[in-house]
């Protein structure tokens, strides 16, 4: 296991894109990644019982780890727990949430969209944001849960004609609605980015919230990993699921530089 790594978790392979966008700005970092498919959705999950899973999920993960922070990359589990688990762990977690922020700097028509699931739609957490950031803004939020189960279940890599299934109704409420910007509210969404941009068209940008993400993360580790990692072959980046192993996870994650996947 690699010393002090950031310990990345979503409840399925959501968080792998925001993997990369960290690796790119920090080459020497290590990663240990946690799918917690045994949760999994997040989005249908009661709020306290979420909570509860996540600060019992910690305690074992940052005990077996000793991770130098937590990216909790995953925007339900995010609105959802990340004050509390803040509360009870004395480690630096970055969260993601909704970039409403950068979106309401973006729209000019002052009609912003989210898409997420119900939970972080229905959650205070999101409301306050808007109030913060978006205050000026209209923005109209949209569920689309089912996206979820659909990414997942094609380790990210949905047919066309089953994304437009799945979200043409969503799309269209939003393009109804006037926004010209839509902020990805939900991990899972970035891998339909190109896909979500064709829909949505040239009149909407589609807008996530990885650089941000990995900006903070980078200022959180401060120079933690500047002096780079040792290169031995038992620093190997794992993923964790807390569901079943199987060869597409194992592809997916070697394309995000994790070598081993293993059942946690
Ligand atoms: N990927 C998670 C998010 O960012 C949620 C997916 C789920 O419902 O499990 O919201």
């Amino acid at each position: 296991m690699a010393e002090h790594p950031i310990l990345v978790l979503d409840s399925g392979i959501g968080g792998l894109p925001y993997v990369s966008a960290v690796r790119s700005l920090m080459p020497a970092a290590s990663f240990s990644y946690v799918a917690d498919h045994a949760g999994f959705p997040y989005g249908e999950r009661d709020p306290a019982d979420l909570r509860h899973r996540l600060l019992q999920l910690f305690a074992l993960l940052i005990e077996r780890e000793r991770p130098a922070l937590i990216l909790l990359a995953c925007n339900t589990a995010s609105v959802v727990a990340l004050e509390a688990l803040r509360e009870r762990f004395a480690l630096p977690f970055v969260g993601v949430v909704p970039a409403v922020k950068p979106a309401a700097h973006h729209s000019r028509t002052r009609r912003i969209g989210v898409l997420a699931t119900a939970r972080t739609v229905e959650e205070r957490y999101l409301h306050d944001l808007v109030q913060q950031f978006a205050g000026e803004c209209v923005v109209v939020t949209q569920a689309a849960g089912e996206i979820v189960r659909l990414v997942e279940e094609s380790y990210g890599a949905p047919a066309p004609q089953a994304v437009r299934r799945c979200v043409g109704e969503a799309v269209g409420r939003l393009v109804e609605a006037g926004v010209d910007s839509v902020v990805l509210g939900c991990t899972h969404f970035i891998y339909l980015l190109e896909e979500l941009q064709r829909l949505f068209g040239p009149g909407v940008t589609v807008i996530d919230s990885r650089e941000g993400v990995a900006r903070q993360v980078q200022r959180v580790a401060g120079n933690h990993y500047s002096a780079g990692r040792g290169g031995l072959a038992e620093d190997a980046d794992s993923l964790y699921t807390t569901g079943r192993c199987s060869a597409g996870l194992e592809s997916l994650a070697a394309r995000f530089g994790f070598d081993k996947v293993l059942e946690l």
